[in-house]
């Protein structure tokens, strides 16, 4: 099982669009995959339109107070990749284990591992905010993901989870950013261009995706639809551009065994 976390506290960084699409992506390989939506706004359930009263944050109470009766429950099914939703309520997180930092540090890690063992892949979509919920989200992560729009502004956000990922590496040596890889790119473009070998230069060349999510309004016209980009138009740049995504990751995770 790999865990794998979107994270950027920019918001409209694309993070939840590309959690989704690389779960489908993944699922559509072959892999038995998870997505959690671990974000107050809810934005999984949105982009796919699913409604369950049983969240994530239901699901770590029940857990922190040691009965979960039923975990299937929480579970949603759409097309092929089963998903565990959030929404507002799940911001209680912090003042719900207040000074008991512990249980909140490995919540999410023990979670996992006692409910969702059985998958491939997770894949965590975050708000990214530097808190302890997204503290508790690392401990469980192994590959973070970063995606930023090609503009200075957005990279204040990369900066934020660079900090805390590399505070939070010195507890679980597991965590790594995989990926930074740049989202709505204008290909064609100088300034892009520019943009994008500045970065390149600035990351190793492993953690800087030789892969951008083109600009593509199938990607919106997906999210208005409430699905996935491949069963939304299979054949468009963006189902290209996250297959590429993924098969990128998957040749990398094959050479590493
Ligand atoms: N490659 C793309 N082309 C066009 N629009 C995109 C693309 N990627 C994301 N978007 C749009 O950008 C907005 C922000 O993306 P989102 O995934 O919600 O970001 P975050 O979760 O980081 O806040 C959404 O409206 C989404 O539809
Ligand atoms: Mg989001």
């Amino acid at each position: 099982m790999k865990i794998l976390t979107f994270a950027n506290p920019k918001g409209g960084a694309g993070k939840t669009v590309s959690s989704i699409n690389f779960a489908y992506a993944l699922s559509r390989l072959g892999y038995k995959t998870l997505l959690i939506d671990t974000d107050p706004r809810g934005g999984v359930s949105i982009c796919l339109g699913m409604e369950n009263e049983n969240t994530l944050f239901d699901l770590i109470k029940e857990y922190n107070e040691g009965f979960v009766e039923d975990v299937e429950k929480y579970i949603n099914h759409k097309n092929g990749v089963d998903v565990v939703i959030s929404d507002y309520e799940i911001a209680k997180f912090d003042s719900y284990f207040d000074a008991d930092t512990v249980s909140a540090t490995f919540i999410m890690k023990n979670l996992v591992s006692e409910f969702f063992k059985e998958y491939d892949f997770i894949v965590i979509d975050t708000e990214g905010t530097v808190n302890s919920l997204t503290a508790s989200i690392l401990y469980a992560t192994q590959d973070i993901f970063i995606p930023t729009q090609a503009s200075n502004l957005d990279l204040t956000g990369v900066r934020d989870i660079l900090g805390l990922s590399k505070n939070i590496s010195r507890q679980n040596a597991e965590l790594k950013i995989k990926k930074v890889f740049l989202i709505r790119a204008k290909m064609n473009t100088i300034a892009f261009k520019e943009f994008q070998n500045s970065l390149e230069s600035f990351f190793d060349e492993q953690q800087f995706s030789k892969v951008a999510i083109r600009e593509n309004q199938d990607i919106i016209n997906a999210v208005n639809s409430q699905l996935d980009i491949f069963t939304y138009r299979n054949s468009s740049n963006g189902a290209i551009d996250y297959r590429n995504l993924v098969d990128e990751y998957i040749e990398e995770l094959q050479k590493e065994i």
